[in-house]
């Protein structure tokens, strides 16, 4: 191809991205040909109802129904659709016949990414998917390329701006989730069905996708412990903040071992770290590799401009080798690291605990701890009382690092003790 040739784009989806993207393409049109070396030309979008409102419209007559005659008459295809299927049928029919993909849809490539990998690999299609994880921020191509010549021995992202959002109402200004929750809704930040962002599918998704390329295998959402965060509490907010921390949805991908762990969770950051100044609905995501220390890629996680920013720059990227020729570069999965189990993790803990206050509760508590190996680092007593007046004792526990298995095995046994009415939080502490 060259100057005078033209790459047809084929767009699957007009939602919040796709539309965005229909914008750019068709109003920078020039400037992409520029950059790439070749004429671009938007030749359809393919839709489930032309007429529905959009948030940009294109011209009428771009719009249609049939995404599979679209793919067989582009180039490149570009699927902002989401979801499972037909997403993945009409990604394989593109790559099987040799056309570059990109997508955004990072439920689909956190569970098949491998099989879409493989057919990428097999006709020498590039696929790419940089607005899959953290919008706007550019972290798989630096993942993927920047790093390729150096080790990541651990990744710590924020990866969900709903997540982000809610924790911080919470903890700028002490409500409940589900105020912070009702208020994300009300801004919009927040779907009218939350569950994957709350829940953490949305944020383990990504972890997924980053640990595959930051650790050269093969992870899917299978391999991701993951915790939500709708039983933090407005008090579980207030004690980390007492003691110097902030709740944030982290995801951890560590190297361990000969493994690789990925977890998601609400777990407590300490003030001074980066990652706790991540504030609203931003995402970051900071990176600790061997020869370059740490590094942070921060910015908008979502949305329809930021993410279509990815979603060009991924396809400039690709077109620009339609242009130049030559084959596309497969990612990178020689390592084939298992993902290791959780009971094996080891790191630091908080924990929160409902006990009377009478003499020896303490030393009953840390003998537990000290019958598990786990060590206590910090230990801090609120008073308070019970209905009937008696004296209470709010304990907040930080340990040094310890394995899961044996932190649970402690509170198993802390909580069969009678002075201990309830433990009332467990969350891990990272960042320090
Ligand atoms: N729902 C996601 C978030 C955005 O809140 O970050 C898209 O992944």
């Amino acid at each position: 191809m060259g100057a005078s040739q033209r790459i047809k784009v084929g767009l699957l989806g007009s939602g919040n991205v796709g539309s965005q993207v229909a914008r750019i393409l068709i109003e920078e049109a020039q400037m992409l040909s520029q950059r790439i070396g070749a004429q671009i030309e938007l030749t359809g979008i393919a839709v489930r109802d032309t007429q529905a409102d959009r948030h940009w419209q294109a011209p009428a007559e771009l719009y249609s129904t049939d995404a599979d005659v679209l793919i067989d008459r582009s180039d490149v295809v570009i699927e902002l659709t989401g979801g499972i299927e037909p997403a993945r049928t009409r990604i394989l029919r593109a790559l099987n016949a040799g056309k570059p993909v990109v997508s955004g849809n990072k439920a689909l490539i956190a569970k098949h990414g491998v099989e879409l990998q493989q057919a990428a690999q097999a006709s020498g299609a590039q696929f790419s998917y940089e607005a899959a994880v953290a919008g706007a921020i550019p972290i798989l191509r630096p993942l993927k390329d920047s790093l390729s010549g150096d080790h990541v021995n651990r990744v710590l992202g924020i990866m969900n701006g709903t997540t982000n959002y809610i924790l911080d109402q919470m903890d700028t200004t002490g409500a409940q989730f589900d105020d912070a929750l009702a208020e994300a809704q009300r801004l919009g930040y927040a779907e009218a069905d939350p569950t994957a962002d709350v829940e953490g599918q949305d944020a383990a998704s990504k972890a997924a996708i980053v640990a595959s390329l930051a650790f050269h295998s093969e992870f899917t959402i299978d391999d991701v412990h993951c915790e939500g965060i709708t039983s933090v509490t407005a008090e579980d907010v207030a004690a980390a903040s007492e003691d110097g921390y902030v709740i944030k949805l982290l995801a951890t991908c560590e190297r361990d071992g000969e493994g690789v762990n990925i977890r998601v969770s609400p777990t407590l950051v300490p003030r001074e770290h980066p990652l706790a100044s991540v504030h609203g609905a931003y995402n970051a995501v900071f990176v600790q590799a061997e020869n370059a220390g740490e590094l942070m890629f921060y910015g908008p996680g979502a949305g329809g401009n930021p993410t279509a920013s990815a979603v060009l720059g991924d396809f400039v990227s690709i077109a620009r080798r339609l242009v130049t020729g030559g084959a596309a570069i497969p990612e990178s999965t020689y390592a084939q690291l298992d993902s290791t189990p959780m009971a094996d993790v080891v790191s630091r803990y908080s924990i929160g605990m409902e006990a009377e206050d009478r003499v020896g509760v303490l030393a009953a508590i840390a003998e537990k701890f000290a019958e598990h190996g786990v060590s206590i680092s910090t230990m801090r007593q609120t008073k308070g009382q019970n209905a009937g007046g008696e004296p209470t004792s709010s304990l907040r526990v930080i340990t040094h690092r310890a394995e899961d298995s044996k932190m649970r095995a402690t509170l198993h046994d802390v909580e069969g003790l009678s002075s201990v009415r309830a433990v009332t939080s467990l969350y891990r502490v990272e960042g320090e």
